[in-house]
């Protein structure tokens, strides 16, 4: 007899168990506050809350209703409120938008409907339904922003209104500072992973020479003796921009970071704590990560040697869903989903190590690389060019390997993530690499 419970998920309930949990974080992230501070702006940055939360419910009404369900508009008039392109975040607030209570009704009258399309919805046939893509898709695209309702939280001043415990301690990482990956081709990207965003298509062979990775990502301790060592006042360390826009706006350390006497404090989530040496350095940008590896005779890597260094599998040259294999990521891998509200110590988790181990790839603080966002060869927008196609160009650098913040439903060795080189509240670090013969 073959347990039910070990049976294999179909897509259909895989989607049904990710729209369900991305509404429980979304329900947590817009009720762990009052009304009034859902409608405030906490930042520039960012949109008020009550924003993320009904342009959630619109997305999904555009997709899964009108698209897939052939349904006519629940509230045609709200569709331009909520459209990212129309409103730049920093106009959101004076807008007409639904008050809480409405944005609130809406968003769940949208998901009761969904839920009988998703029963009746037939799986093969169009891309756009093939083996549950849409709603796999609508599933990501609230996880994402619920983690910006997150980056919204840490940037909100006032007492902390969400916890969660805090990893595990580790035992202090004794192992090599880095590893080396052997050169020779890999496969970048995938054609076969179901739920892939059109960013990660085609799979495709690269080159990658050989090159040496940390085996973590760069610690608080580490980033401090850079910042004690006067990295910020030393013009050599930094990129002509990078120094221009340092200067112009006075940073002298990681964001939420203040110095007190002899120690350094950090603000998270409304407390404020001393700066844990052993703990992956967060909320700094692409110029604060690129200065730092300039100093340390190191560089960043590009986004090719990142995605080696977490899916190549030197025993057999093929590349994996993830550093461990290929099964889904589970709370022994990684720290992802918002279980802690912050990243685990340097050298946690040897269960998510790679092959060559290396470790943390996955979780706990997105990681610059050094590459612009481009497309792949053969690249072709699916379902709709905003969600990458307008994005692509210089001005934009990719993370990889997502955060504490990141829900597994979001989550991919080859999932690729990108935001401007001045971006700081994301819940961003790096680690560093090197050339071999360097
Ligand atoms: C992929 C995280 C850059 O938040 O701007 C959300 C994801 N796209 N709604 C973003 C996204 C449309 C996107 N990032
Ligand atoms: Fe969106």
């Amino acid at each position: 007899m073959t347990d039910p419970a070990l049976a294999p998920e179909t897509p259909r309930d895989r989607a049904l168990r990710s729209l369900t949990a991305a509404r429980d974080r979304t329900t947590l992230l817009t009720t762990c506050v009052e009304d009034p501070d859902l409608t405030a702006q906490h930042s520039p940055l960012m949109s008020p809350l009550v924003w993320d939360l009904a342009h959630i419910g619109n997305q999904e009404e555009q997709w899964l209703l009108r698209r897939v369900g052939g349904q006519e508009a629940l509230r045609p008039e709200i569709d331009s409120l909520y459209d990212a392109f129309e409103h730049p975040r920093a106009e959101r607030p004076s807008l007409p938008l639904l008050p809480p209570d409405e944005a609130r009704r809406y968003t769940a009258e949208v998901r009761a409907r969904v839920l009988d399309v998703l029963e009746s919805t037939v799986f093969h046939g169009t891309r756009l339904t093939e083996a549950g893509f849409v709603f796999g898709m609508i599933a990501q695209h609230e996880q994402q922003h619920d983690e910006t309702m997150l980056i919204t939280h840490q940037l909100r001043k006032g007492p902390q209104a969400l916890t969660a415990p805090d990893p595990e301690p580790a035992p202090p990482f004794t192992g090599p500072s880095e590893v080396l990956v052997p050169g020779g081709p890999f496969t970048m990207g995938t054609s076969t992973e179901p739920w892939a965003l059109d960013n990660e298509r085609p799979a495709h062979v690269r080159e990658v020479p050989p090159f040496w990775i940390d085996t973590t990502p760069v610690t608080n301790g580490a980033y401090l003796a850079f910042i004690e060592d006067g990295g910020y006042s030393d013009p050599r360390w930094w990129t002509p921009d990078g120094w221009a826009h340092i200067r112009r706006h006075g940073i002298t350390a990681p964001l939420y970071w203040r110095r007190d006497g002899g120690q350094w404090l950090r603000r998270r989530f409304g407390v404020v704590e001393a700066v844990p040496p052993e703990e992956p350095v967060l909320h700094v940008c692409w110029y604060e990560a690129d200065a730092y590896a300039r100093w340390a005779g190191r560089r960043l890597p590009t986004e090719a040697e990142w995605e080696k260094a977490a899916r190549h599998d030197p025993a057999t040259g093929r590349s994996m869903r993830y550093p461990w294999g290929d099964d889904d990521p589970a709370p022994h891998h990684a720290n992802l989903g918002q279980r802690h509200l912050r990243p685990a110590p340097a050298g946690s988790y040897p269960a998510g190590a790679s092959p060559l181990g290396v470790r943390q790839l996955i979780g706990d603080v997105w990681e610059w690389t050094a590459s612009d966002f481009l497309p792949y060869p053969g690249f072709t927008a699916f379902p709709y060019k905003e969600y990458s196609e307008v994005f692509f160009g210089p001005e934009y650098k990719v993370l990889r390997g997502g955060s504490f913040a990141v829900d597994p439903v979001a989550c991919r060795g080859t999932f690729r993530n990108w935001d401007y080189p001045i971006r700081r509240q994301i819940f961003s670090g790096f680690r560093t690499a090197r050339s071999e013969d360097s």
